[in-house]
């Protein structure tokens, strides 16, 4: 099964970005602890980061035919782009949106995700582990 894991804007600066909320792991070593924990599950992944709406969307639909599953942690995109609702809409390549916070229990405005319908779960709250959680739920949904 072939994952691609998609990480939206500011994400690129975690490690540095309000690490009380965060933690310290820079994206990359996010990636490399995901990638180590499924190592043994017969899955593929890809790792795509961009801060820009259109460049997700574009990712989005060619995951279309490239991928059989998406992991997308859509950064503050999830709280009012139904743009990236519509792309994830428009495939048929299951998603799995991701939080390392628990956004329920922050600002007000974090507590709505426009994506997560457009998903097939959400997962928040777990940090890093929210990765694994989700690839493991996307081969669950594969059976
Ligand atoms: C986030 C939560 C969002 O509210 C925020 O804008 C982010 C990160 C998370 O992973 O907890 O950029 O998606």
């Amino acid at each position: 099964m072939k994952i691609l894991i998609i990480n939206g804007p500011n994400l690129n600066m975690l490690g540095v970005r309000e690490p009380e909320i965060y933690g310290k792991d820079t994206l990359e070593s996010i990636n490399a602890y995901v990638q180590e924990k499924v190592k043994d599950a017969g899955v593929e992944l890809a790792f795509y980061q961009s801060n820009c709406e259109g460049e997700i969307i574009d990712q989005i639909h060619a995951a279309h035919t490239a991928f059989d599953g998406i992991v997308i942690n859509p950064g503050a995109y999830t709280h009012y782009s139904y743009a990236i609702a519509d792309a994830l809409s428009s495939i048929k390549t299951p998603a799995v949106e991701v939080h390392l916070s628990n956004i329920h229990k922050r600002e007000g405005f974090r507590h709505n995700s426009v994506t997560a319908a457009s998903c097939i779960g959400q997962v928040c709250g777990f940090g890093k582990y929210g990765y694994v959680m989700a690839i493991m739920a996307l081969l669950e949904a594969e059976k």
